[in-house]
Formats: C-alpha cells, sequence, structure tokens
C-alpha cells in the first residue's frame, strides 16, 4: 500500500507518499480499505514539531493521520465476519490515517448512516464530536448570545449550527470577507472578520452582551474575546491555532465573573458515541458538513501548506485512491 510518511519534523514537504508494506488486522482489528483520511489542524503543528504538548510528539519515521473513512476488507480472528464490506468512518487511535489501507480497533468502527456520503461523515467523526462535546460542556442555553472564533473552519462550522439549533444568537468571527460570508450561510447572526483593524469595537457594538465565547485560537484572539465576556460568562477554551493558548491571569477571570472551561480527555467509546450523534443530526437534515477541500495522498503536503496559511474553509480531506491490492 502507500502512506504519506514523516521521517524529520519540518516544512510541509517533508510529508512524501512512499510504498509500505499492506497491513494486517491483529485478532480484534478490522482492516479498513481507505477512501478518505481527515487532516486536522493539529497534524499540521505536529508535522512541524510544535505539538501542543510533548506528548503528542510521535516516534518517526511516521504517518500521521487519526481519522480514516472506507470499506471494512478483512477482519481479526475475534471479529464478526459480517461486518466486511461495511462502510465506515473511525478513529485510527492517533496515527497511520494518511494511508491506503488502516487496520483498526474493530469496537470502535462506526456505520456510516446510508443517507450520508462518506466525506461528509468524515467532517462530522473529529469535528463533530468535538463540536457537540463543546456545547455540552457549555451547556449553551437558549437566548444566549455566544461567539465563536475561527467560525469558518471544521470545529467552528459546526459550533454556528449547533448553537443556532439550541436557539442562541450566534457571532461567528474569522478571518477575510470569504470566511465572513461562509460563517454568514451556515446561520450566524452576525459574522465579524477579526482580521480588520478595530474588529473589538465592531463586534462590542453589533454584540452587546456575550454570554459564552468557544476560543480555538487562543493568542491575541482568544485574549480579545475573554475580555469581551460579561459577568458570569463562560469562556470555552479548546484549541491553539494562533500557536498558544489564550493567556487567563491566574485569578483575573474568576475575580471578573467569568468561569473557564475546557474540554476533559474522553474514552474511545465515548467519542465514538459523539460521532455518532453528529452522524444522526447530519442524517436528519439538521447538521451541515463542510468538507472544503480535498486533496490526493500524494498532495498531502499541499494540504497541511493550506491549512497553516489559513487558507481553508470546512474540513480538509486526503482522497486515498486504492490500489488493486486494497481489494484483494
Ligand atoms: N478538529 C478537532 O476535532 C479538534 C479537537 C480538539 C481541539 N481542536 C483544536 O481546535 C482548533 C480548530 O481546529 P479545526 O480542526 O477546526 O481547525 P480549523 O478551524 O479548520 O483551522 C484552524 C483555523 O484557525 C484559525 N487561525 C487563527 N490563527 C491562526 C494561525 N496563526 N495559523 C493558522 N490558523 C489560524 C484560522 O481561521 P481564521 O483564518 O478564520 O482565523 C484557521 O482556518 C485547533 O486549535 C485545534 O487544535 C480541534
Amino acid at each position: 500500500m502507500r502512506a504519506v510518511v514523516l521521517r524529520a519534523f519540518g516544512p510541509p514537504e517533508r510529508l512524501v507518499l512512499e510504498w509500505m508494506p499492506d497491513e494486517s488486522p491483529d485478532v480484534d482489528q478490522a482492516l479498513v480499505a481507505v477512501e478518505f483520511a481527515s487532516v486536522t489542524f493539529v497534524e499540521t503543528q505536529v508535522r512541524a514539531g510544535r505539538p501542543p504538548s510533548p506528548a503528542m510528539a510521535p516516534r518517526l519515521p511516521a504517518v500521521l493521520g487519526n481519522g480514516v473513512g472506507g470499506v471494512v476488507t478483512r477482519v481479526g480472528a475475534d471479529v464478526d465476519q459480517g461486518i466486511v464490506g461495511r462502510r465506515v468512518v473511525t478513529t485510527t487511535g492517533g496515527s497511520g490515517g494518511y494511508a491506503e489501507q488502516a487496520a483498526v480497533r474493530a469496537d470502535l468502527l462506526i456505520d456510516v448512516p446510508e443517507t450520508v456520503g462518506l466525506a461528509d461523515a468524515m467532517a462530522l467523526l473529529a469535528d463533530g464530536r468535538t463540536a457537540i462535546g463543546l456545547v455540552d460542556l457549555a451547556a449553551v442555553a437558549p437566548g444566549e448570545t455566544v461567539l465563536i472564533e475561527a467560525a469558518a473552519g471544521g470545529v467552528g462550522g459546526l459550533l454556528v449550527q449547533l448553537t443556532r439549533q439550541v436557539g442562541a444568537t450566534v457571532i461567528g468571527a474569522a478571518g477575510g470577507q470569504r470566511k465572513t460570508a461562509h460563517v454568514a450561510s451556515l446561520g450566524a447572526d452576525v459574522a465579524i472578520d477579526y482580521s480588520r483593524p478595530g474588529w473589538e469595537a465592531d463586534l462590542r457594538a453589533r454584540a452587546g452582551s456575550i454570554d459564552v465565547v468557544f476560543d480555538g485560537v487562543g493568542g491575541h484572539i482568544g485574549r480579545a474575546c475573554l475580555d469581551l465576556l460579561e459577568p458570569g460568562g463562560r469562556f470555552v477554551s479548546y484549541g491553539m491555532a494562533s500557536g498558544a493558548f489564550t493567556q487567563i491571569p491566574d485569578d483575573g477571570a474568576r475575580r471578573r465573573g467569568v468561569t473557564i472551561l475546557r474540554p476533559a480527555p474522553r474514552e474511545p467509546g465515548e467519542l465514538s458515541d459523539l460521532t455518532r450523534r453528529a452522524l444522526i443530526e447530519a442524517a436528519a437534515g439538521r447538521l451541515r458538513a463542510v468538507v472544503g477541500q480535498t486533496y490526493s495522498l500524494e498532495k498531502a503536503a499541499d494540504a497541511h501548506t493550506a491549512i497553516a496559511a489559513r487558507q481553508t474553509i470546512g474540513k480538509t480531506l486526503l482522497r486515498a485512491t486504492t490500489s488493486p491490492e486494497t481489494h484483494r
């Protein structure tokens, strides 16, 4: 099979397509012929050698990629043969996704509903479970006003839709006019371009009082959004796309009456259940998956370049063209 191999941390060009031995499922595993592999923002940081935490740095050489979608072609001895042929999305457990085959835990496979496309299901695999988990964590209530950063992104775009559904007033903030137009098309009540000077004042004027901030960016954008919260507000810190988490002064937030929320680690089974919820929402037509860009496996470096340059909208996928070997 072919896989995208990282032999040294560095720029996107370090992602190189190579031939590797075919995967074989262990007793409790299923072999997935990969049609799509998910590319996540954090993988660009891992590839560059700047992961959010040192524990996330893989041993090299490595095949990045924590999410795949495709068809089950073989199973290990302890797994029900009946699942062969199923269309699934699943986590790889951290690595091995950017490849034509993935051997994965059979108990974590998630069936894709008939009416949901595989690419759309991939857009809901990680981003869907993350967004649903964050809305649960923040306990957004009808009538509240929420502010979502990077609102045109994978997680951000789903947060816009989910919080609208709850009955919140949604302010989506993103960089550039193409992105704010997309945020508005997802149903945000207000779309703010934070690449423009003076955006904080614009936001303050148009938003009124903000109850919840979803902070996936950190850095100065996260800090500016934190400062917009009223007493009693909640600040959900879940990412650092800027390169640094939002600096929150030790007792500053508490003194202002703002609660800081951070997602706790979850068991793999719980994460699968959250993805299933996202797929049910999509199948019912209540959640729109946005696949903004798809690259071939050999263009994995281009996918990373586009994400790091903030050029992407929604989910970014790699399409693995399956070799004849995959179908044996
Ligand atoms: N995907 C998941 O399941 C998941 C899970 C846990 C945590 N997270 C975290 O959530 C954040 C968003 O993840 P995502 O996968 O949905 O990515 P994404 O939003 O699709 O892409 C990241 C976005 O962050 C914004 N950004 C702000 N400053 C940036 C900078 N200096 N460089 C690059 N981008 C910058 C850009 O949007 P603008 O141009 O509009 O600012 C960019 O498009 C990331 O920090 C990620 O690590 C994601």
